[in-house]
């Protein structure tokens, strides 16, 4: 069972790779449920916007229960997931925080980690992608390396596929995209530090 080799994965080395996590049916209604509106990226929660446009250009809006079913849907499967890593990895995640992010045609994100030298609550970062009709040569594809900045795989962002990693272990960049490119990111959080 694919949360079964979650766990394993997780553990052993610290990422893994779920196809088909989602049905395109409901990829279909998560993406009816977002609003128009997004706004442009910020690094983190309450970062400044200035200059990250060298860095991200993409656009993010947070998402929450009151936008509708299936994004209820998607936060009870991510709670499914959360008491599952809990139960088994001891990982003591507390909270899930997760954004819908479009990138437009040309649209990247260089190479960063998400929680550098774990200062933050950022345990496990988690990647859903949305795009239906990707093909080879679309670019867009999320590239993960090690700690000792080696290339570990490049990651097509198709329709369904999810993406697990420990958020401070694994540098990651964004490809330049030659179409539209949507995702879900979520991070998994620790306890608040005091
Ligand atoms: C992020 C991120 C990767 C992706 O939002 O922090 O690295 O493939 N996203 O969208
Ligand atoms: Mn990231």
């Amino acid at each position: 069972m694919s949360m079964d080799k979650l766990i394993d994965s997780l553990s052993s080395q610290g990422w893994y790779v779920w196809d088909d996590f989602m049905s395109l049916q409901h990829i279909q209604a998560i993406k009816n449920s977002i609003p128009d509106t997004l706004q442009d990226a910020r690094i983190g929660r309450g970062d400044t916007l200035q200059g990250n446009k060298s860095i991200r250009a993409d656009q993010t809006v947070w998402l929450e229960p009151e936008m509708g079913e299936p994004i209820v849907n998607y936060l009870d499967k991510m709670e499914q997931v959360r008491q599952e890593l809990n139960c088994q990895l001891y990982l003591g995640l507390r909270d899930f925080e997760t954004h819908f992010c479009r990138y437009p045609n040309g649209g990247f994100y260089k190479k960063h980690v998400d929680n550098p030298r774990g200062q933050g609550r950022r345990k496990v970062t988690t990647v859903l992608y949305m795009n239906e009709t990707w093909q080879a040569g679309d670019g867009g594809e999320l590239v993960v390396y090690d700690k000792e900045n080696n290339q570990l795989f490049e990651l097509e962002p198709l329709a369904g596929r999810m993406i697990f990693f420990m958020s401070e272990e694994f540098p990651h960049e964004v490809l330049p995209t030659q179409q539209k490119r949507e995702s879900i990111a979520g991070w998994f959080l620790t306890e608040k530090l005091l």
